[in-house]
């Protein structure tokens, strides 16, 4: 999400005394690259692990770390900031503050603000297995959940005292994800169900080699985090992918176009949107073979048959008040053969992507693409970046979405 320049968006980041306070570094890092000013807290406990400097120098923001801070600075007295802030995210958060929150003890800056505030509220918890297990940690997060506290994590994995288990702090990056939509105040697609699919099919010859192509995920990323910024519920049927999807998806991993249109046709009739942007393989071998082809000193030749066209099964037997998105993918004619696609598949929209410019296509961060709609229109929306497709896409299907 980029959020303007001024800085007018802040994120409270309230840091407490985990082991794992010094990844929270790493996560002002990632609020700070969004464009968002980020006001550093650390409680007395946060300040034995990690350094109130480091997050100073990276949010270029005064960190507070007081119990209650100077009367001279009235800026970051708490009142202030709870009534200023977008959002509180605390990263991590310890068994002990989770018990402040949810029993209204006040007692520093941090816990009396989270009383203060009116912002959402977010947590990552960050704790020993035991901890985060006990029945009173656990009536904690229950009772925050139930006042409106958002959570994300904790991983489970090796902890810092050596056990194996629940309560690693969850990767900075997927915090990151699960701020966002909080941050965000479109709710246009909240209630609506996106099912999209995302990166590239392959297709088997033997146990070692497919057909397959280059498509990163990248533009099905893009998709899921601009519906999920929406607030709609996102499913992503993927195909192999570099790419990792947002926080919040419910994902469903395939390998060839088969297993892609057996997951489509499973889901698609409780979507209210389908985007296709999967690069989908329409061929496959029609034998694969069972052990690894050899060389045999002669010309091989493979004898492909078409694989199922999931867009179009979906597009021609559409529900009523179904939005159906598909791409075309061309590397000439563009406008051309992706009207050709919009009638052949019955979609209401078709996003035509030229791929193969340096700067427009297969793992590009950018497009060069338009869109065509069912009534004839055409628009152009030049080179832009993927995640700015999606939400240009995002706004033509919500002005046509049933409310
Ligand atoms: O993943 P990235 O690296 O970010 O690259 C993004 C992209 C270039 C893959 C993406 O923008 C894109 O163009 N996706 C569609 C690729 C494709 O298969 O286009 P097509 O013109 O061959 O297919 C037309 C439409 O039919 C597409 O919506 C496709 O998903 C769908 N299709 C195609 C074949 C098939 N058997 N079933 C289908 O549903």
């Amino acid at each position: 999400m980029k959020t303007s320049s001024s800085n007018s968006v802040e994120v409270v980041l309230g840091v407490t005394g985990s082991i794992a306070a010094y990844k929270a570094c790493e996560l002002a890092s990632l609020l700070v690259k969004q464009g968002l000013r980020v006001t550093p807290v650390l409680t007395r406990s946060a300040q034995e692990l990690a350094g109130a400097a480091s997050f100073e120098a990276i949010t270029g923001q005064r960190a507070i770390t007081g119990l209650f801070e100077p009367l001279q600075a009235p800026e970051i007295a708490h009142i202030a900031v709870a009534r200023r802030a977008s959002l509180f995210l605390i990263a991590p958060a310890t068994a002990n503050i989770l018990a402040k929150a949810a029993h209204g003890i006040a007692d520093d800056w941090l816990s009396t603000t989270l009383l203060a505030t009116e912002a959402p509220i977010l947590f990552a918890p960050a704790m020993n297995t035991n901890m985060y297990n006990h029945p009173a940690t656990q009536a904690n997060i229950a009772t925050l959940q139930e006042r409106g506290c958002h959570f994300v994590g904790p991983d489970s994995g090796m902890l810092a005292c050596k056990t194996e288990g629940i309560g690693r702090l969850i990767a900075p990056q997927t915090i990151l994800e699960a701020a966002l939509p909080l941050l965000d105040a479109r709710r246009d697609f909240e209630g609506k169900r996106v099912v999209i699919t995302s990166g590239g099919t392959r297709e088997p010859i033997d146990p070692v080699r497919f057909i397959g192509n280059r498509s990163s995920g990248k533009m099905g990323r893009a998709l899921a985090m601009e519906a999920l910024l929406r607030k709609a519920q996102v499913t992503v049927i993927s195909g192999p992918s570099e790419t990792p999807l947002p926080y919040g998806v419910q994902a469903h991993q395939v390998e060839t176009a088969s297993e892609m249109a057996e997951w489509v046709q499973r889901i698609a009739t409780e979507a209210d949107v389908f985007i296709s942007a999967a690069a989908v393989a329409d061929y496959r071998a029609e034998q694969v073979s069972p052990d690894k082809i050899k060389r045999a000193g002669a010309p091989l030749t493979l004898r492909l048959v078409e694989n199922p066209d999931i867009l179009a099964q979906i597009g021609t037997h559409k529900l009523p008040g179904q939005i159906i998105v598909g791409y075309a993918a061309e590397t000439s004619e563009l406008i051309g053969n992706a009207k050709a696609k919009l009638s052949a598949k019955q979609a209401d929209f078709i996003l035509a992507n030229q791929v193969n410019a340096p700067d427009s296509g297969f793992g590009t961060e950018t497009l060069r693409s338009c869109i065509l709609d069912a009534q004839g229109g055409v628009q152009e929306l030049g080179l832009l970046d993927k995640a700015d497709v999606a939400r240009v896409l995002f706004d033509r299907i919500a002005a046509q979405c049933p409310a």
